[in-house]
């Protein structure tokens, strides 16, 4: 399976945080954003990763990460992404890289306490489809929502004003190679963007997606609010844990 982080966008957000350097090279704790989803993506196993970014600050990325030996990696790939047309078309940039395998995509300011361990191995023996992984939060309007039948997800909302459950879906998904043929059939949302809760609703909609629930605290950091929480979790607990037991 292939790994891709998803670190474009402007981060507006976050202004003026973000008027000089891109959202995922700001500092949470001891360590850039970039980091948290690079070292959740190499605990689950995944060596190859490709980072998309765009913007202005684009070289910065390399200038960081290199070829990734700080986390035992030979080779890091990156792609640019032009403009700001949302998750889904920044991840269609990375249909070349994948060659028809498996990837697990991650948004770039997602962070986690533990580890996807489980969810990968799980969706590795996953014949097709895709796999998103989901946390009860307090704030669900802020995210996309599933709405929850026993043990199906019957769909996704993106930031609902009145969510129909607590079950966020985080920036964290895994699909199989026809996300890009799913990809291509999208007309941008309300604003402008491709979204990737229509992806994750395509999938929804041909009975083949699962889902996985995390364990350990979940935070995005794309606002000034979610950014101190990111920076005050990773502080007290640490990040990207691989055993809760350590
Ligand atoms: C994105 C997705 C949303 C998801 C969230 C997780 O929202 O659109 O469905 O729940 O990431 O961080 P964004 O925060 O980019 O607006």
């Amino acid at each position: 399976m292939k790994g891709i982080v998803l670190a474009g966008g402007l981060g507006t957000r976050l202004d003026p945080l973000t008027r000089i350097t891109n959202k995922h090279l700001l500092p949470i704790y001891d360590k850039p954003m970039i980091y948290y989803p690079i070292e959740t993506l190499v605990n689950a196993g995944i060596n190859d990763i490709l980072i998309v970014t765009g913007g202005r600050n684009a070289g910065d990325f390399l200038r960081l990460l290199g070829n990734g030996k700080e986390f035992g990696l030979r080779h890091i790939n990156y792609t640019y992404q032009d403009g700001e047309g949302g998750i889904a078309d920044a991840l269609d940039l990375a249909e070349h890289f994948t060659e028809g395998e498996k990837i697990c995509v991650i948004l770039g300011d997602n962070i986690i306490e533990g580890n996807i361990v489980d969810a990968m191995n799980d969706f590795r023996r996953q014949v097709r489809g895709a796999k998103v992984i989901l946390k009860d939060v307090p704030d669900a309007q802020r995210f996309g929502v599933a709405e929850m039948n026993g043990d199906s997800i019957l769909g996704i909302e993106e930031k609902p004003a009145n969510p129909k459950s607590n079950c966020a879906v985080t920036g964290i998904y895994m699909y199989d190679s026809t996300v890009f043929e799913k990809i291509h059939t999208l007309d941008p949302s309300d604003r402008g963007e491709l979204e990737i809760t229509d992806v994750n609703n395509l999938y929804i909609a041909e009975g083949t997606m699962t889902f996985s629930i995390l364990e350990g605290w979940w935070t995005d950091a794309g606002t000034v609010d979610s950014l101190r929480r990111a920076t005050n979790l990773v502080a007290k607990t640490g990040a990207n844990r691989l055993s809760f037991h350590d």
